[in-house]
Formats: C-alpha cells, structure tokens, sequence
C-alpha cells in the first residue's frame, strides 16, 4: 500500500509584527536580524485565537482540499509544545470543533520536528489498515511562550498553523522513506524554561541544525533509492535562512526549488514544513510526481525527513 499527502491548508493570524516593530521592544535592529536569520517579519495571533483555534483552521482547509467531510477522519495528530492546556489534548479540541466524533485523537510533542513525527506516524497506522484517512496538525503559538525581552529569542518566532490528510495514494506515489531521529543530551539547548519560557542556545542548536538537515536529508533520498539530484523540491524547516542554505547547498538544489517562507513568517515551529507546503502548492512550485524532501529539527533535540512522490 502507499500513502501518501492528499490534502493540505494553513492558517496564519492577521497581526504581522515587523523587524522595525522588535527595535522599539528590545535592543535589536533590522539589518542584524536579516542577515543573522533571513526574517523581515512574523505573525502573532491575538489572546482570542488559542494553539487549537489555528489548528482547527488549517484543519478545515486540508479536509476541504482532500474532498472529504470531518466524519471521514478516523485518527487526528497535532504536533504542538504550546497546546490550551496539557489535557485536554489540542487534538481533541480540534475534534469536538470540526465535529470529527469518528477519530481518534493525541497530541504529538516533538517540537520544530514534530510534523514530520506525526506524519511518519499516520502512514504508519495506515499501512496497518488501522485507519484510513489520518489528519495531521501542525499547529504552535510560541508567541505564549516567548520572553518579549530577550532579543536572543524573540526575534526568531512567529504563530501559524499547517495541516495535512494523510491517506492512500495510487502505486508509485507518496512516501517512499522517513527517518526520525532524537539526542536527548541536546535537550538544554533549546528547552522551556522554569519561567515557562523558550531559552536556547542559538549556536549550538545552529551547529546541531546545519550537520543534521542535510544528513537526514541524504538519508531518506538513499533509503528510498534515489539521488540528490533526483530532488526536485526541498522543504526545509524554517528556523533560519542560514541553516536552510547549508541543507540546500548540500543537496545541491537550486534556489528556486527549496520552500522559503522564514522571511513572512520566521520560525513556526511545528507548523513551519506544512505553512511552506501549502504555499508552495498554492504558488505552482509543486508539481504531479515531483520528488519532495520534508526535514525538520528541533528541541529534545529531535529531527526527522520524508522523501515522498506528489501526487494521488
Ligand atoms: N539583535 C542584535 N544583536 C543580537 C540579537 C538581536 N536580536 N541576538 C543576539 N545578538 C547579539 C549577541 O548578544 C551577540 O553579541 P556579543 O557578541 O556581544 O555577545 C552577537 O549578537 C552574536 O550572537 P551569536 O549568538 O553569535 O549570533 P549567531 O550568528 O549565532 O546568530 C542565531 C544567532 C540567529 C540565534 C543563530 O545562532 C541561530 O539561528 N541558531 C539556531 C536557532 C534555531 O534554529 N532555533 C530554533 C530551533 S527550532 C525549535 O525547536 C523551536
């Protein structure tokens, strides 16, 4: 069986906060964040629009776009770190608004990486035949969690929302191979802190990134027996412009073939890989068949990739 992507939508509050904005707040410029990090402007939603709200409205697109009804979902994953509230999951609360009464739901926690976890997790309670039609949220609102006086971080981040139906697909299409991946001696790096607030090493988690993406990255291509010029489109998390052109240039890919959305949105955490998918599609940078390398990283530290073949 193969299963793959058939859906996808995203949700972005309306609220952009600029690079200009931050240089009234805290002892930054914008000249030091584009070059450092390639981000000119991010999205923050207001108090009234929680992490399940976002998700909720990516959800209802992917559903749309999937040509399917929320009774046809058997099984939900969010991959979030800023859920409401521990319990009830976002995925649950995802469910009672859509309506969703014929799925399973739970929350995935695998930070930056989380997506891919999820969606790796979806194929594989399909091939399982367990479920059918899997939707897959990647939903964080860091904005929560952020310390608005630490220009080390605040800079970074910005609030959105990605979903995908994972289903199955016709022969030859879909995922054909997925790595995940975690060092848990990392997990300082980059962490909530007791203050409940995200703190970070900024250059080890930079030295981690730029090794491990385009590791991965090579990883999945070989695993599904192709090579990296096979690629024709590269999804990199978007944690920052940098690391994503270390991976790029690893992979030996074009410009103009690898997602880049870190200057609208900066880092959605888990939303950031199906945020650049949906655009992507939505743009006509995808096309029927085209060969896609997903990868992510992020806290824990954690990261993962999916090689898959676009298309029904
Ligand atoms: N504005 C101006 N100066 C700043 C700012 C800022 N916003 N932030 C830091 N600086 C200063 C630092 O204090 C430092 O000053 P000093 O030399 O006087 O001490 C100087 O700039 C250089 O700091 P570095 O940390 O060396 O800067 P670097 O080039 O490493 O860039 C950055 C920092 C952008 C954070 C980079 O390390 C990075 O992107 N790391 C990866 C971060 C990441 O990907 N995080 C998300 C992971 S995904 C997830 O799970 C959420």
């Amino acid at each position: 069986m193969n299963v793959g992507i058939i859906g996808v939508g995203h949700y972005l509050p309306d609220n952009v906060l600029t690079n200009e904005d931050l240089e009234k707040m805290v002892d930054t410029n914008d000249e030091w964040i584009r070059t450092r990090t390639g981000i000119e402007e991010r999205r923050i939603a207001p108090d009234t629009i929680d992490t399940s709200d976002m998700a909720y409205f990516a959800a209802e697109k992917a559903i749309e776009d999937a040509k399917l009804t929320a009774k046809d979902i058997d099984l939900i994953l969010v991959a979030t770190v800023t859920a409401d509230v521990p319990f009830p999951s976002v995925a649950c609360i995802v469910q009672e608004k859509l309506g969703a009464f014929n799925a399973a739901a739970m929350d995935i926690g695998a930070a930056c990486a989380g997506f891919i976890y999820a969606v790796d997790t979806a194929e594989k309670f399909i091939k399982s035949e367990q479920y059918k039609n899997i939707l897959v949220i990647g939903s964080d609102k860091l904005s929560k969690i952020t310390d608005w006086t630490d220009r080390n971080t605040c800079v970074l981040f910005g609030d959105g929302a990605g979903a995908v139906v994972v289903s199955e697909v016709s022969e030859n299409r879909g995922i054909l191979s997925t790595e995940l991946g975690a060092d848990g001696s990392g997990g300082d790096h980059l962490r909530q802190n007791s203050d409940g607030f995200l703190s970070m090493n900024g250059r080890e988690v930079f030295k981690f990134a730029v090794t491990q993406m385009p590791e991965s990255s090579i990883n999945v291509i070989e695993k599904a027996g192709l090579a990296k010029e096979d690629v024709d489109y590269l999804i990199p998390h978007q944690a920052n412009i940098r690391i994503m052109e270390a991976a790029r240039k690893r992979l030996d890919i074009p410009e103009e073939k690898m997602a880049t959305t870190i200057a609208k949105y900066g880092n959605n955490s888990s939303a950031s890989i199906p945020i650049a998918l949906s655009e992507s599609l939505n743009n006509g940078k995808i096309n029927t068949d085209d060969l896609i390398v997903l990868v992510g990283f992020g806290g824990g530290l954690t990261w993962g990739s999916i090689a898959l073949r676009w298309g029904l």
